[in-house]
């Protein structure tokens, strides 16, 4: 397996809850397991901890629910770059030849809703509409959606959530939108678009769980990649434009109720004899809930760390007409690793490695760490 430095700072769509901070802890635990050979990732988001440890050299699948994500899985992980860089660059190229066309992306998202300007919803429609019409294969597909979506995300005028569009247009969003190669990995892994639960059965030796852990939906917070992948013109509502199917969407995982035993149903499905688990300190789950839960698996440890909240906390939350809404509590949260496995001495040195990756990153120089997107 091959990685440039830096690349992973280019998996750029912006995503709360994403790891790239933890990444260097959370390969170091799942190698430090000793003998690891295969990964799962059960709610992989953007996938940068599948793409880590297939950078590690593991073999990885990545599942998530949802399609953009699912998506972003077939490209970072599923897709060879040894097969697929050259035909990417190709095509892209090409795609960014197409003349703007404004269509059902333009209407929806840049002027009933504001979270790009026309212009660049018009390259949107145009480039969208370009990608359907070839019925490439599925790995090409998947690279040139994963582009579209990171360039849509570079002019975008939001705070990282499409929950809502900020007053006056970001300055980012005057920029045009340009289509760039993903950082793909050479070596091919396995993308999944199931419930954790039934992905839950996959073989591999360690299973990397990091499920939702608050009332917000995934699919409520990222509705506009969503539609950009499925390309199915939803009917609309609200003023941020969601999808009809965030109403009807209902998922225990953002349920304080419910979170416990959906949880506790894909901890005992996971085939993986290791698991590494994220929980933040603001979830609905308890660190003593959490480990009784894992301690059905064997022996458990637990890593935590301060990170900066997302950005919506730092800045305060606002409406759409930029009046501020939301108070500021705190702007520090803690991120929780759990490290399980029947064998004592194998958690014992996944917890070595990861307490010495989270060394290594505290005393990296801030210029490094400035160079890593959300
Ligand atoms: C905290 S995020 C994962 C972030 C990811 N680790 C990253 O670094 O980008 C949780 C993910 O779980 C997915 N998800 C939520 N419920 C799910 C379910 N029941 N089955 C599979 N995926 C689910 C969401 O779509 C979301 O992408």
């Amino acid at each position: 397996m091959s990685e440039r430095a830096g690349d992973h700072a280019r998996v750029v769509i912006k995503y709360l809850g994403s790891k790239r901070l933890l990444l260097g802890p959370i390969v170091a635990a799942v190698k430090g397991f000793g003998e690891v050979e295969r990964a799962v990732d059960l709610f992989s988001g953007t996938s940068r901890v599948g793409r880590a440890l297939k950078a590690a050299g593991l073999h990885v699948t990545a599942n998530d629910h949802l399609a953009f994500a699912a998506t972003l899985a077939r490209c970072y992980v599923a897709a060879d770059r040894a097969r697929w860089a050259g035909p990417a660059e190709a095509l892209l190229a090409e795609l960014a030849e197409t003349p703007p066309r404004a269509g059902y992306f333009t209407q929806a998202f840049c002027e009933d809703a504001r979270y790009l300007q026309p212009d660049n919803g018009a390259r949107v429609d145009a480039i969208r509409d370009a990608i359907a019409a070839r019925g490439l294969p599925p790995a090409l597909e998947a690279i040139a959606l994963t582009s579209l979506m990171e360039a849509a995300d570079r002019v975008d005028s939001t705070t990282g959530v499409q929950m809502a569009y900020l007053k006056g247009w970001a300055r980012r969003s005057f920029n045009p939108l340009t289509l760039r190669l993903p950082a793909l990995i050479d070596g091919e892994g396995e993308a999944l678009q199931l419930e954790a639960e039934e992905a839950a059965e996959v073989d591999a030796d360690v299973a990397y769980l990091d499920p939702p852990y608050n009332q917000h939906s995934y699919l409520g917070n990222y509705h506009v990649w969503e539609t950009l992948v499925r390309w199915d013109a939803p009917e609309t509502y609200g003023v941020a434009n969601k999808r009809v199917d965030c109403k009807t969407y209902k998922n225990p995982f953002n349920s304080r109720v419910r979170i416990a035993d959906a949880l506790a149903r894909v901890v005992a499905r996971v085939r993986a004899r290791h698991l590494v688990v994220s929980f933040s300190d603001e979830g609905n789950l308890t660190r003593a809930q959490l480990e009784e839960m894992l301690a059905e698996r064997g022996h458990v440890r637990v890593l935590s760390t301060d990170f900066k909240r997302y950005v919506g906390a730092q800045i305060g939350i606002f409406n759409p007409s930029g009046e501020k809404v939301g108070k500021v509590s705190h702007l520090r949260n803690r991120e929780r690793l759990f490290l399980v496995s029947p064998d004592r001495a194998a958690v014992e040195r996944a917890e070595a490695a990861a307490r010495d990756a989270f060394a290594a990153a505290a005393t990296r120089p801030a210029s490094a760490r400035a160079g890593d997107r959300g």
